[in-house]
């Protein structure tokens, strides 16, 4: 069984789609064991409170820098024994530390078509806002490896939905979340546990 560490920073539906994937049988090879929040009083942690999960906050306002703050998370994450890092509205960037720690062994779900409204400064409801600014016709979300570069790493699995012409960033958000994230983020972290994703030459290639 490979041990699941979920990063969260705010209200946590995607850890909650992993921890009933998880319950209703359909990640398998896995299993979640602890929840790391870059916040205190995010309500993440008590989804995982309420499911037994172990919690560690690191909180990113107590750490002068970039460096220090992965250093922090980096050493946690050796610490749980970590075999899949999985960022679910993770807001904090971390280094390449961490990345050379766990290497293609943490991915992040991303609520846009990757590569379009992605890297530094596009994320939670910016993203949507950005796509609609745009006027794009479809959306969706992006499950990747973690690599060096801000939303940059191999894709694992996408999904679309139409934009609405009456949409707002939240309901576009809402729509991406239900028919998406919470569908592909569990499917991304069962197919990983059970070895069925591989990269070569910077591209994954995931046997489904
Ligand atoms: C999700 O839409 C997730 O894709 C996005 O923030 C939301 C978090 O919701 N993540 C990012 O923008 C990361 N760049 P949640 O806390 O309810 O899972």
């Amino acid at each position: 069984m490979k041990n699941i560490v979920v990063l969260v920073s705010g209200g946590g539906t995607n850890l909650q789609a992993l921890i009933d994937a998880e319950k209703s049988g359909s990640i398998k090879g896995g299993r979640i064991t602890c929840v790391i929040s870059s916040k205190e009083g995010a309500y993440a942690l008590e989804r995982a409170k309420n499911n037994g999960i172990p919690t560690r906050v690191i909180p990113r306002k107590e750490y002068p820098d970039v460096a220090a703050y992965t250093k922090a998370m980096t050493e946690a994450l050796l610490e749980e024994k970590a075999d899949l890092v999985v960022y679910a509205g993770f807001m904090t960037i971390l280094d390449e530390q961490v990345v050379k720690a766990f290497p293609y062994k943490m991915i992040n779900v991303h609520p846009a078509l990757i590569p379009s409204f992605c890297g530094k400064g596009y994320y939670g409801l910016h993203v949507h806002e950005a796509a609609l600014e745009k006027g794009v016709k479809v959306s969706g979300a992006t499950v990747h490896f973690v690599t060096e570069v801000c939303d940059g790493g191999p894709i694992i699995l996408q999904g679309t939905v139409a934009v609405e012409n009456n949409d707002t960033p939240e309901t576009l958000q809402k729509r991406i979340m239900e028919n998406v994230e919470w569908k592909l983020l569990p499917k991304a972290v069962s197919l990983f546990c059970e070895d069925r994703i591989t990269v070569k030459d910077g591209r994954a290639y995931v046997d489904l």
